[in-house]
């Protein structure tokens, strides 16, 4: 007797186990019913939850209605109710018989409401998807989804977008701090004023650029070679941009309090994040840092420079690094006709103020007509990166704004022809006018000893480019190397024991190179999807980036040293 009445006991027990967390998550809201405080509504593989929360560094104890990572709870994704908190623990929120999500507190006033409430509306059911979208769905169409009203994280399968004809703007805005999710000063959004581009504005003010779409990437991001993203160009115009959800690897893009974009990517224990980027990522990532008419050269000193043909505007300001101010013409620009073009490469295109594009002209066309127009500052082949035979040309006018040059690993990126004074021109190394010069002086000298000069020359060049390529390399890395044995030494030769994680590239470890000195180690496996450049890249990005959550990085071990 005694027995069963235990059993039964732990029967019941289990039931009110069962009951309780029958209670506290829920898959779906039918008409009627009600998610309050304290409940959540989970995705189907429990990925996301959608519920009511306080942030983890709020001063007040006021609730959101949002969606976050069932893992990392503190990582939330949307809000509903960003502008208007409810201020008692009483929240809830409800689907009408019509369709519409409405939010209230517990004095019943509706702090927000989705407004989709459709007289049609036969049984609306609100499920939230595993890829953090929440659906209200009514006969299997979406009447309305979370993924049109982004809030500061861009989540795979969500699209920003600017179609003005159809009155739609889905941009990320930031919290105001990480307490606080109502609007904050950072917008990430696309901009489609000059050529379509995506840019991070505070205000009006404009704090980075990805530069122009060339048809398969940003010009200003030349490192990004995911195929996972997708734009859709109407008439010129960018109307949508987004990245492919793939439900192997959990990404997000956040667009943070403090103006910096970040990415991140979810970790193999799928517990915690691991930040991949950050852009800004250096000083010349900051839109127009160094001024107009400059060149801005990342981790050089000074990392302003004035064109070639142009001087600081305010030679006091330039030299105390105010490089606000920027650079004007010498001589000042009078239009003639015998200036040259300076080809500076690899570099994030100017920022398109005011220009004009023209597609049924070649180079060749667009280098005549800027020389023509005295308000041409500069041309490019738009699409030259694209490796197809296509026409076209991109010219410039007035001040040139935020040209910032590629350096090291990332040496890649399109070229710029520049407006300069012929006397520029004279004093300055691989501009085309010159060479083409040279050239003629050799077939003047007779055509076998041409011959002979033209292939000592040629050889020379590409000996002397193998050698400049190399020391490149290293100086861009701007790192001592150390030893494998030394990180060997430091990790207890890769034990086991050191191991405290695993990133994208294979496992990381923990050593000590000296006593007071720790270290993490990240180590390149075999296995590993990316390869030995990606990895190079990451390194150089990780040496380029300053943030407060990333360690600084030290120094590189490189198994094969390349011979130069
Ligand atoms: C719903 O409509 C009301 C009134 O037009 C508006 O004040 C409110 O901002 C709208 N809510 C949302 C979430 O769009
Ligand atoms: C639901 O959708 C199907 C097909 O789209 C349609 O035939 C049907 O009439 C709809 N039912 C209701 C109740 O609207
Ligand atoms: C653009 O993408 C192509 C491949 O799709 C790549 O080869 C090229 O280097 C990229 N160029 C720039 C400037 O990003
Ligand atoms: C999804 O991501 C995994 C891991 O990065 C990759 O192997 C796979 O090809 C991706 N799938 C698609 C459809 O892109
Ligand atoms: C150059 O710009 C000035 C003023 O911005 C304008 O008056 C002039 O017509 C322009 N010239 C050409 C050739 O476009």
């Amino acid at each position: 007797m005694e027995q069963s009445v235990q059993i039964l006991y732990a029967a019941l027990s289990i039931f009110a186990i069962f009951d309780s967390s029958l209670a506290a998550a829920v898959a779906t809201l039918s008409p009627g019913q009600t998610l309050s405080d304290g409940q959540v509504l989970s995705s189907p593989a429990q990925i996301f939850e959608l519920g009511f929360f306080t942030p983890a560094n709020s001063i007040s104890t006021v609730k959101f209605l949002g969606i976050w990572y069932r893992a990392t709870p503190d990582v939330v994704v949307w809000v509903a109710n960003r502008q208007n908190p409810i201020t008692s623990s009483a929240g809830a929120l409800t689907l009408s018989k019509n369709g519409n999500l409405i939010l209230s507190s517990a004095q019943g006033t509706i702090t927000w409401s989705s407004n989709s409430s459709t007289a049609a509306a036969s049984r609306p059911i609100l499920s939230l998807l595993d890829t953090g979208n929440l659906v209200l769905a009514d006969n299997s169409t979406n009447i309305w989804t979370s993924f049109d009203y982004p809030c500061d994280t861009r989540l795979p399968g969500m699209k920003m977008v600017d179609d003005s004809d159809a009155g739609l703007d889905k941009h990320l805005t930031s919290w105001k701090s990480s307490g606080d999710p109502s609007l904050g000063d950072f917008v990430y959004t696309i901009e489609n004023h000059g050529l379509p581009q995506m840019s991070i504005l505070m205000g009006k003010e404009k704090k980075y650029r990805t530069g122009p779409w060339n048809g398969r990437n940003f010009t200003g991001l030349p490192f990004i070679r995911d195929p996972a993203f997708g734009a859709e160009i109407v008439n010129g115009r960018l109307v949508s941009y987004s990245e492919a959800y793939n439900s192997s690897i959990y990404k997000r893009l956040t667009m943070d309090p403090s103006g910096l974009l970040q990415r991140y990517i979810m970790n193999e224990e799928r517990d915690g994040w691991i930040l991949a980027f950050t852009i800004p990522s250096e000083t010349c990532s900051n839109y127009g840092w160094c001024g107009v008419n400059t060149l801005c050269k990342p981790n050089k000193s000074p990392v302003c420079e004035c064109l070639n043909g142009f001087a600081p505007k305010s030679e006091r300001e330039w030299n105390s690094a105010a490089w606000t101010s920027g650079c004007g013409r010498i001589p000042p620009s009078d239009c003639r006709m015998e200036d040259g073009f300076m080809k500076v490469d690899r570099v994030k295109f100017p920022d398109t103020l005011s220009f004009r594009v023209d597609n049924s002209m070649s180079i060749g066309d667009c280098h005549e007509e800027c020389l023509r127009n005295c308000n041409c500052s500069a041309y490019a082949d738009p699409y030259l990166s694209l490796s197809d035979e296509r026409n076209g040309c991109l010219m410039w006018f007035g001040d040139l704004v935020d040209i910032m040059e590629f350096t090291g690993e990332v040496s890649i990126g399109p070229s710029i022809y520049i407006r300069v004074p012929k006397t520029a021109l004279d004093n300055t190394r691989g501009w085309n006018e010159r060479k083409r010069s040279k050239k003629l002086v050799f077939v003047a000298t007779g055509a076998s000893l041409g011959m002979f000069l033209l292939i000592l020359w040629f050889g020379c060049m590409i000996l002397r480019r193998r050698r400049q390529a190399c020391k490149k390399e290293n100086e861009d890395l701007e790192l001592p190397l150390f030893g494998l044995k030394t990180i060997a030494a430091a990790t207890n030769n890769f034990s086991d024991e050191n191991l405290i994680g695993e990133g994208g590239f294979g496992p990381v470890y923990k050593g000590n190179l000296s006593a007071e000195q720790a270290i993490a180690v990240k180590r390149m496996s075999r296995t590993s999807g990316q390869g030995p450049q990606e990895f190079k890249n990451e390194v150089i990005l990780i040496a380029k980036l300053q943030h407060r959550n990333l360690a600084r990085i030290w120094d590189v071990a490189l198994k094969e040293r390349r011979r130069c």
